[in-house]
């Protein structure tokens, strides 16, 4: 029996169910005029996929795949979601000063935006490529696609009709996932895409380890309200906190992070020499993972079907964090044992993609990520992770109390601790665009819509 939310033809795709897709286009637009705004939703709801659409084609996947032995190669798809920024929001409602309340009372982070926060967040709007408040982003439509024919039909199509209806696109971005044996890994060269929270309602439970994800050892279920409005969180339910037309949307975070390859190579190769050891271990201490995925924390079994990804540590068995450093990028965004307040109430689900060419293909060419987060409190989730763990030299990762230091990834300039030595870091990664943004549910699109 599929858990009720993979059913939901409320939430959009990208939020539960993860697009995935190699190719990925991200469409910044302003809405020149309220009424034809309202337009061009009515006729963009035809191309949004909900969570049903996404979970549909992933069992057919599946079933193709044990039918044929492999991946059936004739099954694609191509699939759009379209969030709102708070400005956004307001341009299209009819009455926005209800908008402007609900909003403000349930995310002010989302209501003032990103370049507001970028003192929390430790980022320079002026490199920003998007998300400068000049620049009145109103919606972004997200266009995930097996192919790049397909994803180019799409944007042809999307294109006439923002200038049908007056909508301006003010920035675009291309996000690919990298060619090869690359794929699923990030610029650094390390696998991405491992740890994600379970879903409770959405996930299926494991029976054998109650408050499990079937299938995924260690992923914890959280209550789905810590991702999508008007279910139950972590803290119980808080439905009436939030005004109705939020229910089943959820927050988004879009940020461009410039990823400099050569600087990370060359401090991976610096710091080798000094402590003796390759520069792949050290890259290894940074990000808590081996380059294909293995964890640090716990070595792969594939005798019990654990292997690269295995994600089923705390280190709670590593307190000092000899093995996992305190200061490694996934024990910084995720302590998990060592989280002072409950660790559910901090996650993200993170749907990220690469842009730019491999560093190989093209040396000079210009890389990140394009990281995308889904939560329903910016401040406690997304901002807490950047914030009081990855900027905060001062955080304790581990039983000793001990600062960390810096996340090494995205934690800026600074340096940490690993195995009893200081090491410093240049900044590898540069915050290039960043916006706040609603991920609306269907029925509150259609509603706006109407007008
Ligand atoms: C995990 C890379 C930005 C939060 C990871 C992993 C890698 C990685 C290689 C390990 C694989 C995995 O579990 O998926 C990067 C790079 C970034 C970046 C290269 C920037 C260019 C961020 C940002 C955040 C973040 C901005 C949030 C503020 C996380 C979290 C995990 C993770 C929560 C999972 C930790 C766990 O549960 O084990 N990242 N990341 N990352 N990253 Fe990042």
């Amino acid at each position: 029996v599929r858990p009720p939310l993979r059913k939901s033809r409320e939430i959009q795709g990208n939020v539960l169910a993860a697009f995935n897709k190699d190719h990925q286009q991200f469409r910044f637009l302003r809405f020149t005029d309220g009424k034809l705004g309202r337009t061009w939703l009515a006729a963009m709801i035809g191309y949004l996929s909900v969570t049903a659409d996404v979970e549909d084609f992933n069992e057919a996947f599946s079933l193709g795949r044990a039918m044929f032995g492999g991946d059936p190669q004739t099954l694609k798809a191509t699939w759009a979601n379209l969030s709102l920024t708070a400005e956004g929001l307001v341009k299209l409602a009819v009455n926005p000063s209800a908008v402007t309340e609900d909003l403000r009372r349930r995310d002010p982070e989302l209501w003032v935006g990103a370049e507001a926060r970028a003192d929390v967040t430790g980022d320079d709007p002026e490199e920003w490529l998007f998300g400068r408040s000049e620049q009145r982003i109103h919606a972004v439509v997200t266009v995930a696609s097996d192919c790049t024919e397909r994803l180019q039909a799409v944007d042809t199509v999307l294109d006439l009709l923002d200038d049908l209806l007056g909508v301006v696109k003010v920035h675009q971005e291309l996000g690919e996932t990298l060619p090869g044996p690359l794929k699923g890994r990030e610029h650094f060269g390390f696998k991405d895409g491992i740890s994600q929270p379970g879903i409770r309602d959405f996930h299926e439970e494991d029976p054998h380890r109650p408050g499990h994800r079937l299938g995924h050892a260690g992923a914890l279920l959280v209550k789905p309200g810590e991702f999508v409005f008007g279910h139950d969180t972590e803290r119980g339910d808080e439905s009436d906190r939030t005004a109705r037309w939020l229910h089943n949307g959820s927050l988004q975070v879009i940020r461009r992070l410039t990823q400099d390859v050569e600087g990370w190579r060359e401090a991976l190769r610096d710091h080798a020499d000094a402590l003796g050891t390759t520069p792949d271990e050290v890259g290894a201490l940074l990000i808590g993972r081996h380059r294909d995925g293995r964890p640090l924390a716990a070595p792969a079994d594939p005798a019990l079907g654990l292997g690269p990804d295995r994600n089923d540590f705390d280190h709670a068995d590593d307190p000092l964090g000899e093995r996992t450093p305190c200061a490694a990028h996934i024990r910084k965004t995720n302590p998990r044992a060592f989280t002072y307040r409950t660790p559910a109430q901090r996650r993200i689900l993170r749907r990220g993609i690469p842009f730019g060419p491999p560093h190989e293909q093209d040396p000079h060419a210009e890389r990140g990520l394009l990281f995308v987060a889904h939560c329903t409190s910016i401040r406690e989730q997304f901002e807490f992770q950047q914030r009081v763990w990855a900027n905060n030299p001062e955080f304790a990762g581990g039983a000793d109390g001990a600062p960390t230091g810096t996340d090494p990834v995205i934690g800026g300039t600074g340096g940490a601790r690993f195995g009893g030595t200081d090491l410093a870091f240049p900044r590898f990664v540069r915050t290039t665009g960043a916006l706040y943004a609603l991920v609306p549910s269907m029925s509150t699109l259609r509603l706006l819509a109407a007008g």
